[in-house]
């Protein structure tokens, strides 16, 4: 009975019924009728254009502003469920009254799928699904999605200094987003992703039913490990294994600019760092800066490092592995693991709550694009890459050259679903950002030169790309309708390689409705 509390139900049954209309010409106050007839309450987890609080819950996580301009098509709706029961019911309207269901945990989307569609959609946000439970004495930790990976460590390290986790850098990252595309961050030389130490996890599919890696079954918890958000379900939480990490590690940055060298040295880095120690991850951050000239502009490599040791074992190390790089004592620091994140964010390693803060991060329009490398490039072609940040439009881009090799040169490819490992000198995240909406077109289109320069150095015979940095340009599945799988393998084989084909047999098995789906997910082999 306490379905009836709605007041304005017996009163639209009425006008229903005396005009004929039928439930499918009124898709936005059906689907609204249908939650309050499921969720008691269910006004005060619903969001739509009528409430004040819409635009404030709508913006609270995109990171990315270029998807929040006024012409960025907008959910009719924003479902923040509280229960397991809500998202059940929020899966069951949506598929009942046509709206597209849009999966947010951290907004953190580089191409805003999780809050943009081209169809009328809704969006259930997890921002009430935040529990962190670690088990030290286990060594594992359940985490709900709509945490952070800032929440999750802060979490960890709160009750021990001896584990952490290997996920990304940015701390306001959602864990649900960054879980289902792999999650690659400073402890991925010794330990691989993220979703290498996923032991479980509790998720909702489009028939309401609620799985465990048990009920799930191993192809579709082998699936959901990296294979791509909202594609195969609502992931509620997950079950991880934490890892061992020294009470002391060290961080280390040197800037070499254009006039230092630092392309020689970019040049050599390459060649050493996929071999270095596990312990040891390097990065390089390539971006412009102010000259020592006034009012000339040069091109900075930093090269960054986390060593999983003391200062005393890093120097030597690097001076046998890498004298080139200079790296001084003055350039390291010795810290908590936990600060060590803060440190790469570029944030004060103190306070280390800052961790909890979701938006302590600056909030511009940005398109990203990634590369994988597997062959050295050569010095002038470092050269052509770095003299490409002295371009228009470049003000605020900047390129991440990761380190790979160590755990991620052991991990087969099709263990999970994220296949780029053996043989990888260093994976690329290219990312231009702008202010002014003017400036999107002139960023963008140096952004996408860029990319083709690099297309000579890129892994060649697939040009391989990181799911987590969805690219569009790559293609897209089609807005109405079905995908075939040769559409779909345009980008699909790109971000999943052989990995792809299952991926679309456990999709066509779990959600052969499409019902879970975005511009990028997986397509059903067959869709009715
Ligand atoms: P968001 O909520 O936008 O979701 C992303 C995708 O997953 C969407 O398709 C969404 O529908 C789906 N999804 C979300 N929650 C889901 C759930 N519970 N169940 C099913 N599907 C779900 N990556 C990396 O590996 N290392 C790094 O260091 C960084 N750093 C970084 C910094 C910044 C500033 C940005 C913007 C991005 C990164 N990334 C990254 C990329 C990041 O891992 C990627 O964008 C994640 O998908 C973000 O997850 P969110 O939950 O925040 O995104």
């Amino acid at each position: 009975m306490k379905f009836l509390q709605f007041s304005v139900l017996p009163f639209l049954m009425v006008i229903l019924s005396v005009s004929g209309a039928n439930l499918a010409r009124h898709p936005h106050r059906d689907f609204l009728r249908c939650l309050s007839l499921r969720i008691e309450n269910s006004s005060t987890i619903t969001y739509t254009h009528n409430n004040p609080s819409y635009p404030s819950v709508l913006n609270a996580s995109i990171q990315n502003t270029r998807f929040s301009t006024p012409t960025t098509p907008k959910p009719y709706a924003i479902i923040t469920p509280r229960k397991t029961s809500h998202v059940q019911s929020t899966i069951f309207c949506s598929k009942n009254h046509g709206f597209q269901l849009r999966i947010r945990s951290g907004g953190h989307d580089v191409e805003g799928v999780s809050y943009v569609s081209q169809v009328p959609f809704v969006v259930l946000d997890l921002v009430n699904f935040r529990d962190v439970k670690v088990d030290t004495k286990n060594e594992v930790a359940w985490v709900q999605s709509g945490a952070t990976t800032g929440e999750l460590y802060y979490g960890i390290a709160s009750k021990t200094q001896t584990l952490g986790f290997p996920a990304g850098i940015c701390h306001t990252i959602g864990i649900g987003g960054h879980l289902s595309g792999g999650g690659f961050g400073i402890l991925g030389r010794k330990y691989g992703l993220a979703a290498d130490h996923i032991i479980d996890a509790k998720m909702v599919d489009a028939n309401g039913r609620v799985l465990h890696r048990k009920s799930m079954g191993e192809d579709l918890f082998w699936a959901i490990r990296g294979g791509g958000g909202n594609t195969f379900g609502v992931v509620l939480a997950w079950k991880i294994r934490l890892v061992p990490v020294p009470t002391v590690v060290t961080v280390f940055t040197v800037n070499k600019n254009l006039e230092q060298n630092a392309t020689k040295i970019f040049h050599r880095w390459q060649h050493i760092a996929h071999k270095l120690p596990k312990d040891l991850f390097t990065t390089v951050w390539v971006m412009k800066v102010n000259s020592s000239q006034v009012g000339k502009k040069t091109v900075q490599a930093s090269f960054k490092g986390l060593f999983l040791g003391r200062i005393d074992e890093l120097i030597p190390l690097i001076q046998y592995a890498f004298p080139e790089l200079g790296l001084a004592r003055e350039n390291c620091t010795q810290m908590s693991w936990v600060q060590s994140v803060l440190y790469f964010g570029a944030l004060p390693i103190e306070p280390v709550e800052i961790l909890l803060n979701r938006s302590a991060l600056p909030r511009l329009s940005l398109k990203a694009k990634t590369d994988y490398i597997r062959e050295p490039m050569s010095e002038a072609g470092f050269e052509g890459f770095m003299n490409m940040f002295l371009e228009e439009g470049t003000d605020f881009a900047i390129t991440m050259m990761e380190a790979f090799g160590g755990k991620m040169d052991e991990i087969r490819e099709n263990e999970i679903p994220f296949p780029h490992r053996s043989g990888i000198l260093f994976e690329s995240v290219y990312i231009v950002q702008w202010i002014n909406e003017e400036d999107a077109g002139l960023c963008i289109n140096w952004m996408r030169r860029l990319y083709n320069y690099m297309s000579s150095y890129a892994s060649k015979s697939l040009r391989e790309a990181y799911y987590n940095y969805k690219d569009l340009d790559l293609g897209i599945n089609n807005v109405n309708g079905y995908t075939s799988y040769e559409q779909a393998s345009v980008w699909g084989l790109k971000y999943f390689k052989n990995n792809f084909k299952r991926l679309v047999r456990v999709k066509t098995m779990i959600d052969p409705t499409n019902f879970f789906s975005n511009e990028q997910s997986i397509p059903p082999l067959l869709s009715p």
